[in-house]
């Protein structure tokens, strides 16, 4: 009952709307409902109340909680069901637990914290309270496990489209999971598959971006290379804005140019936003460490690169690192 008035506040977000309203569509007491107004202001939310026009949202904390990141998400199936907890050891973890169970495609779980963030090659991601967005998203595509990478590539095309939106900033593409900015990493996206032999069964989508940490908050081997949208901007932003951008790109590329007929042009919009294209690299893979151009990104989601003897390897974000000749990018 709490998400449902909740919910219904959120929905007239600014505009007055009377208790009666209220207790009328939820089949609750007026009194019922002042309860729950006084437990919302007591969780940061502001509330003006009026006694001929009713009660009236003002202001929403940034905290993650379904009924305010599904209010106003315009999507029809990323975000239609959602999971937010406080703290989670990952939310990658949480969400293949439920996809296992079946969880329906779309299904999107977030948490506050995680104490036991990963990132990709087994390393840690840096999860503190509050202060990023942690998020997982169910994805059952119908693709054969190959094709697996257009998830990644999908949602690094997604996060510069939503940084652009909800934050004013301009983001780019190191390599399909590593989002960046200033030269410093941003976002990062962990896709983890499980799939039989000829056809997926389900992706995870692991996002994490760095929203409203300071330099302090991140570990200081990592202080020098990362960056947040805080950091950034000069000033906190609600990550509310951001997540909901987020999932409704998401959903766009998912549903508009996931085929393989549409995917080239999503492949051309991913190319315009690499900060790697053109420039002399070093991949650094299972087989060595090697220094090239990078050429362009294929169809399978690896990069080209042009080895300095002329030799055109594949280089793949799974299994490569990639540095710039100076500093991250
Ligand atoms: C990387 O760039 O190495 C990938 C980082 C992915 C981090 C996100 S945060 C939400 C989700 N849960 C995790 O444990 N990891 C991903």
């Amino acid at each position: 009952m709490r998400d449902a008035v909740l919910t219904i506040l959120l929905d007239n977000m600014g505009r007055y709307i009377s208790g009666q309203d209220i207790s009328r569509t939820l089949g609750i007491t007026r009194a019922a409902v002042w309860k729950y107004i006084k437990l919302f202001e007591s969780e940061g939310y502001q509330i003006e109340s009026s006694t001929k026009k009713g009660y009236r949202l003002t202001y929403v904390p940034d905290v993650l909680e379904p009924a305010v990141l599904t209010s106003g998400l315009d999507t029809s199936i990323i975000g239609k069901n959602m999971e937010c907890h406080k703290t989670l050891a990952s939310t990658n973890i949480r969400a293949k637990e439920l996809a296992l169970a079946g969880a329906p495609e779309g299904t999107v779980v977030a948490a506050e914290e995680q104490i036991q963030g990963r990132g990709r090659l087994g390393r840690s991601w840096i999860s503190p309270s509050g202060k990023g967005i942690w998020m997982s998203v169910i994805l059952r595509p119908q693709l054969s496990p190959e094709k697996a990478p257009r998830v990644t590539v999908m949602t690094a095309v997604a996060l510069v489209r939503a940084l652009k939106r909800a934050a004013k900033l301009e983001a780019g593409i190191k390599c399909s999971n590593d989002i960046v900015c200033s030269g410093k990493k941003l976002c990062g996206i962990l896709t983890e598959i499980h799939a039989e032999p000829d056809v997926i069964s389900y992706v995870v989508v692991g996002i994490g971006i760095n929203v409203n940490l300071s330099a302090e908050d991140f570990p200081e081997d990592v202080r020098n290379t990362a960056t947040s949208v805080k950091m950034e901007k000069g000033r906190e932003l609600n990550r509310r804005d951001i997540i909901q951008a987020v999932l409704e790109e998401m959903e766009n590329i998912y549903l508009n140019s996931f085929s393989d007929d549409n995917f080239e042009q999503l492949l051309e919009e991913y190319r315009n936003y690499s900060v790697i294209l053109g420039r002399t690299i070093s991949v650094v893979g299972a087989a060595g460490e090697f220094t090239g151009k990078a050429l362009d990104f294929s169809k399978d989601g690896s990069l080209l690169v042009q080895r300095d003897d002329g030799r055109i390897e594949n280089a793949w974000a799974g299994d490569v690192s990639i540095r710039g000749e100076t500093g991250y990018v």
